[in-house]
């Protein structure tokens, strides 16, 4: 894997390793490239199969949702089969291990992950993690946010549009995906968690997003702002954000090289 670093990559990692060994507070925002490599499609990849006709952000709507509701959860029932199965990549794990350097050094470094991902990789390699956007796995009433805790039967690997709905328990009011929906608030103690974070920083790092969705796409200025230095890792650099590094590689490459960078201060091999 790491045959992919360049010598130009593995000295931009090894620049960026040197200044995070010593940076006191980090901010970590993440977006779907992360889970690119464990096989998740990202947001603005094609969609797919039976899914190629329909564009993701009228089904991730409440406009959506409240006028077809039926094909709306079919969706995210389809997401839902096609993540169920995926693990992390080695991305995932060298953000969990660096929580994890940090706390069993006792370092005084703070580290904060922010997700806009929707899937649970970060938890399952092992890290602490904020969702801006929810969680695919997460279910509640569209009406008075009861959670739904029943197990969801998920669909076979072909789409039914006509799947029954679900109904909420209280108020008999349709079941929804606990998803942050285009045109809907972010939770407020996640957003204040991400907000705090980058307005705090000395590093914020963007990995594998295309920093066009707002409110998140807006912590990067707010760190600039505060005069934290900004490192993007997106093997395609985003234009809209001004970054003083750019580690132009697929995460699960560049996150090893510099994770080893940061704990070990020796330079990330190439091979
Ligand atoms: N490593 C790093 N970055 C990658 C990788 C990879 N292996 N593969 C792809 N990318 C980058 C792409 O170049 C792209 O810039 O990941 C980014 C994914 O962008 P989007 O698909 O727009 O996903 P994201 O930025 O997370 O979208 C933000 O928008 O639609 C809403 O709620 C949705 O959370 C989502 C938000």
């Amino acid at each position: 894997m790491l045959a992919e670093l360049s010598a130009k990559l593995c000295a931009q990692i090894q620049g960026a390793a040197t200044i995070l060994r010593t940076a006191q507070r980090v901010c970590i925002l993440t977006g779907a490239g992360v889970s690119a490599e464990s096989g998740i499609p990202t947001f603005r990849d094609k969609q797919t199969g039976l899914w190629a006709h329909y564009n993701a952000e009228d089904l991730a709507s409440i406009d959506g949702f409240a006028r077809e509701p039926e094909l709306v959860w079919a969706w995210y029932q389809w997401r839902r089969e096609l993540v169920h199965d995926k693990t992390p990549n080695p991305a995932h794990y060298a953000l969990a291990r660096w929580q994890e350097h940090i706390t069993l050094s006792h370092s005084a470094q703070q580290l904060t992950l922010i997700t806009q991902n929707v899937d649970d990789l970060h938890e399952q390699a092992g890290s602490t993690v904020t969702h801006l956007h929810g969680h695919l796995n997460r279910n509640r009433c569209s009406q008075c946010d009861t959670p739904y805790n029943a197990p969801i039967v998920s669909t076979a690997h072909q789409v039914d549009f006509g799947v029954a709905l679900l109904n909420c328990d209280h108020c008999g009011s349709y079941i929804r995906p606990d998803i942050v929906w285009f045109g809907e608030a972010l939770p407020v103690d996640a957003w204040q968690t991400a907000e705090d974070a980058a307005a705090n920083c000395d590093v914020f790092i963007s990995i594998g997003t295309s920093s066009m969705v707002y409110p998140a796409a807006g912590l990067a200025h707010l760190a600039q702002q505060n005069g934290a230095t900004l490192i993007e890792i997106n093997p395609n650099p985003t234009s809209n954000t001004v970054v003083d590094i750019t580690l132009a590689a697929a995460a699960g490459v560049v996150m090893p090289a510099l994770l080893q960078g940061i704990i070990t201060s020796s330079p990330p091999s190439k091979d």
